[in-house]
This record gives structure tokens, C-alpha cells and sequence, in this order.
């Protein structure tokens, strides 16, 4: 614990067993920032254009998210895919969501690429297709996690390893 925020093998975790406080403001950190930037041009060069969408969220800012899916879809539903207020990677500031939030993401020209390259700069794809019982959510091709060197080790050859299975952990709500 450091500032109210777990840490496990020197690695920050948000998931649905371990939260942040709300008191919890690091903003978007400089060391995913300037990754982010490599990211970016490497993909510029390759004809590829990169933006974030979503970047440093506050509790606050994930509650009001959550309860408008919630209203939308059901709490049920809305777990599936956003995380409860303090549950969110965005609140940890070395989260991102890139270019755009549709399902089908994973299968343009720019999330392809993501898939291939992301692990080269630090991210990994945080929520990848087939582990949604592992972590907790839907594939969410845009959302990417910095984690540094370990990203290439997660990458395992595009069959990504989750920081639930690196860790040893859960992502489960108490209720
Ligand atoms: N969509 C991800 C899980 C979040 O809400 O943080
Ligand atoms: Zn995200």
C-alpha cells in the first residue's frame, strides 16, 4: 500500500478486488505520457494515427461514467464493461483508451497495429479477447495499460498474459 493504492511486485492494481481511494489524483504520469509519444510517432511512421480518448479519471469522474451506464444498461450490464467508482484503471493515471471505444477496434487497421506494437513502448492491452473471466471485462482492444519492461514479457507473442494471471490475483466485486 503507498498513498492508499495497492501495489504488487512494484505494479499498481485497480481491478474489481482492489481499489483506489478517492483521494487518489496522480493525474496522467509523465513516464506514460512520454511512452505514449514513442507509441504514437513509431505508429505515425507506419501510416497509422494514434489519439487518447480517455485519459486520468477521477473518482469522480468514474462515478458519474458508471452510473450513466448503470441507468443505461443495468448494473448488471454495466459491470461488464466499466469499472465501479475507485475500481478503475483510468484512476491510476497509467491507463489510456485510444482512438475509439467501438467493439469492432480490434479488427481496423490501427488496433491491429496496437495488438502488434504496443508492447514495444511499455503498454499492454489490458482487457484482451478471451480473458474476459480473468479480468473482469469485456475485450477492450482500445484500453491500454502502461506497465514498462514487463510489457513484453505480457505480450507472449500476441496471446496476452493479464496482471491477474502474472500477479496471481482476482478481479471479483465482493457484491
Ligand atoms: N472500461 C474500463 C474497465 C473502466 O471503466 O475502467
Ligand atoms: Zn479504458
Amino acid at each position: 500500500m503507498k498513498n492508499g493504492a495497492y501495489y504488487i511486485n512494484n505494479i499498481l492494481i485497480a481491478n474489481k478486488t482492489y481499489s483506489l481511494p478517492s483521494t487518489y489524483t496522480p493525474g496522467l504520469l509523465p513516464e506514460l505520457n512520454n511512452a505514449f509519444e514513442k507509441l504514437k510517432n513509431a505508429a505515425a511512421e507506419d501510416g497509422i494515427s494514434l489519439k487518447i480518448i480517455s485519459g486520468f479519471r477521477s473518482y469522480h469522474s468514474q462515478n458519474s461514467i458508471y452510473n450513466n451506464y448503470v441507468a443505461r444498461d443495468g448494473k448488471k450490464e454495466a459491470d461488464t464493461y466499466s469499472a465501479r467508482p475507485g475500481h478503475s484503471e483510468h484512476q491510476t493515471g497509467l491507463a489510456i483508451d485510444v482512438n475509439s471505444l467501438m467493439f469492432d477496434f480490434g479488427e481496423t487497421k490501427e488496433g491491429k497495429w496496437l495488438q502488434n506494437h504496443a508492447h514495444q513502448y511499455g503498454f499492454i492491452i489490458r482487457y484482451p479477447e478471451g480473458k474476459e473471466a480473468i479480468t473482469g471485462y469485456r475485450y477492450e482492444p482500445w484500453h491500454l495499460r502502461y506497465v514498462g519492461e514487463l510489457s513484453k514479457e505480457l505480450y507472449n507473442d500476441g496471446n496476452w498474459i493479464t496482471l491477474e494471471e502474472y500477479l496471481g490475483i482476482t478481479s471479483n466485486y465482493q457484491n
